[in-house]
């Protein structure tokens, strides 16, 4: 396994004022341990575990258990209701209707990207331990694919609708609570800006 070097999971220390791009941004990262994830099951399809291969499995771990975990947290708890609420309130016909059924369309696809984490999960965990974890190509594709595909339609239907129908004290509110979830004081930041 090539050299993994030194993956970054730092939250950044400004931003969360513009909390649309701090999540479009999760996005980007996710697509790349995806990719992260695909060349691990690649390797170990012709290689044996090696200390490498541990590290890589150790980091795309942890990147899925906190970061993605966080990320699913900011649309379930921050993104998706705010506007659900909004769309419910300013606006009504087919537009606002498509936009909430995709909505929870989301929701429920982070349930299954759920349950195919779990068993991903399993078998990074045998790695990190130096064993065989019988990697399933299919199943590995299935998580990469259906987050792609889950991505997709969060940044060509839902990032717009965002921009569309939050304003600027939904914005602060939800950039507060993603600052929070990370163990940002909002304050802090107040005050580092000049
Ligand atoms: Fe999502
Ligand atoms: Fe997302």
């Amino acid at each position: 396994m090539s050299a993994v070097s030194f993956i970054d999971f730092r939250t950044p220390a400004s931003g969360f004022e513009q909390p649309i791009e701090i999540w479009q941004a999760t996005h980007t990262r996710i697509a790349r341990m995806n990719n992260m994830l695909q060349r691990l099951a690649d390797f170990l399809k012709k290689n044996p575990v090696d200390t490498n291969a541990g590290v890589t499995a150790a980091s795309l771990r942890r990147y899925f258990d906190e970061a993605a975990r966080r990320h699913h947290e900011d649309e379930e708890l921050d993104l998706f209701p705010r506007l659900l609420s909004r769309l419910n309130q300013q606006s009504s016909g087919p537009a606002a209707e498509h936009v909430g059924a995709t909505i929870h369309a989301l929701l429920a696809d982070h349930e299954e990207m759920h349950d195919l984490w779990a068993t991903l999960r399993a078998q990074l965990l045998l790695i990190e331990a130096g064993k065989d974890p019988g990697f399933d190509d299919a199943q590995v594709m299935l998580f990469v694919t259906r987050y792609r595909a889950h991505m997709e339609i969060e940044d060509n239907e839902i990032a717009p609708a965002l921009k569309r129908m939050l304003d600027a004290r939904d914005l602060q509110e939800i950039g507060r609570a993603m600052a929070a979830r990370r163990g940002v004081e909002w304050e802090e930041l107040a005050a580092a800006r000049p």
